[in-house]
């Protein structure tokens, strides 16, 4: 245990440069073998992990305020957790729910579907990865109307399997050079509240969405009786950490009600109580049809859920299935999750979410490059721009502060073009807040010297 006991000082400790000798030396390793495709921001060297601090091979300690890209919702290793896994990986690893029956399958679906929005009575379909859940949610949303075509918005993020790729509109690269995807896909403007869609009236976003989607789409593009589904994150993740207002999710219920349209929330990222509540739909008081979930659901042990309406999960056995969804491991580990998020860390979220919103309130006045900081719970996003009144977008300068935060101790994100995410495990304290706030604005003071 004493190897671990720096990370339990809970703040940043460099003892090298960085990245030291032996993150060099297994930067090209890598290098030389794994997938070209990966995007790496900078050179961490993970070991372990506890709370919110990883530890590096070279011995250095970083405070983790990306949390595996927003997925270790009870922090690293919980003890909680990692009990939990280890009975479980002693009783039982795989059993595969597609074919056989176990205990904790049904124990965790009964458990989602109490927490999952709205009253009416759910069923669950277990999947290994966020990308799964969406493409069992293409499938069942096509299955129940009987139709075909899907609606997403602008600056998605679903995924980068054939299907969800196709509702993803986040980066052309995903994109280029992997043929046709899904035909019948459409996409809409997402409401965006900061620089208004398309540069038009921010105040008037949601409005100006939901008439491009009724007047335009529904008008000259695709009749509304056509589509199986429309699909919507509540908080776009990849794009920006940028919350659809509440109205808007709400005019979409409407539509999607109206039309027999399966709304589908896509809290891959923003549920599990990241925002402070279960579900960041949950602030529009909106029941969707089905509700996509993974990341934080286990801590880190690969897992997601697909939960619908009783009434629309209606599709005959055989027609969709994993082999390995719903693993015994990952259902042990999620089930303490959901305990340890329950008792404390949802509200642990939310708290600390206002502590640093209340903290970095007046940035966008003290700061010229800051045009927003912007979130719900922790997830949390600070928009970097050129020029305040044109809101140019500064995508070098948000790198930079990525980069920088790095050689400071400090593991963030970008998300978008020009945001810098905010996702830390869910259990961080004042402490660490104000470590991370501190040398963010550190490193953007001293940009902005410069500039
Ligand atoms: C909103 C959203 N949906 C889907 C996905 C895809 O999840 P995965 O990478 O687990 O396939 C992500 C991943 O970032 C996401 O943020």
């Amino acid at each position: 245990m004493a190897e671990t006991h720096v990370l339990e000082k809970n703040l940043p400790h460099l003892v090298t440069a960085l990245p030291g000798p032996n993150a060099k030396k297994l930067v090209e390793a890598d290098d030389k073998v794994i997938s070209p495709s990966y995007t790496r921001d900078y050179p961490l060297v993970a070991k372990r992990g506890r709370g919110a601090m990883i530890e590096d091979v070279d011995g250095n300690t970083f405070l983790d305020f990306a949390a595996g890209i927003a997925v270790v919702a009870t922090g690293h290793c919980h003890p909680e957790v990692v009990a939990a896994i280890q009975k479980q990986a002693a009783e039982l690893i795989h059993m595969s729910g597609t074919d056989f029956y176990y205990p904790s399958l049904v124990e965790l679906a009964q458990r989602l579907a109490a927490i999952a929005p709205g009253k009416s009575p759910k069923r669950v379909y277990f999947g290994n990865s966020g990308a799964e859940a969406i493409e069992a949610a293409i499938k069942l949303a096509k299955y129940h109307t009987k139709r075909d075509k899907l609606i997403a918005f602008h600056g998605a993020f679903h995924g980068r399997t054939m299907g969800a790729l196709s509702l993803t509109a986040s980066r052309a690269v995903q994109r280029k050079g992997f043929g046709t995807l899904l035909s019948g896909v459409f996409h809409t403007p997402y409401p965006d509240t900061y620089r208004g869609t398309y540069g038009v009236r921010p105040d008037h976003a949601s409005a100006d969405c939901l008439s491009y989607l009724q007047n335009e789409l529904f008008r000259r593009r695709v009749d509304p009786e056509e589509v199986a589904g429309i699909f919507i994150e509540p908080i776009q993740g990849e794009g920006g950490y940028l919350p659809a207002p509440p109205e808007f999710l709400q005019g979409l219920r409407k539509i999607c009600t109206e039309h027999g349209i399966m709304m589908v929330a896509d809290e891959v990222q923003s549920g599990m109580g990241r925002t402070g509540k279960w579900w960041a739909i949950d602030y529009a008081g909106v029941e969707p049809d089905i509700i996509c979930t993974a990341k934080g659901i286990a801590s880190g042990m690969p897992l997601s859920a697909m939960i619908a309406r009783a009434d629309v999960m209606d599709w005959t056995r055989g027609a969709h299935a994993s082999t390995f969804g719903g693993n015994p491991v990952c259902i042990a580990a999620s089930l303490a999750t959901l305990d340890l998020l329950e008792s404390k860390y949802i509200a642990n979220a939310k708290r600390m979410g206002e502590y640093i919103m209340k903290r970095t309130a007046d940035w966008s006045q003290r700061h010229k490059i800051v045009g927003e900081v912007r979130g719900r719970g922790l997830m949390i996003g600070i928009e970097f721009v050129r020029d305040q009144k044109t809101k140019e977008k500064a995508p070098d300068l948000r790198n930079r502060i990525v980069e920088e935060a790095f050689l400071k101790g400090l593991l963030v994100l970008g998300s978008g073009d020009t945001t810098l995410r905010l996702c830390p495990p869910l259990l961080i304290d004042e402490a660490q807040a104000d470590f991370a706030l501190k040398t963010l604005e550190g490193i953007i003071s001293e940009i902005e010297r410069v500039l």
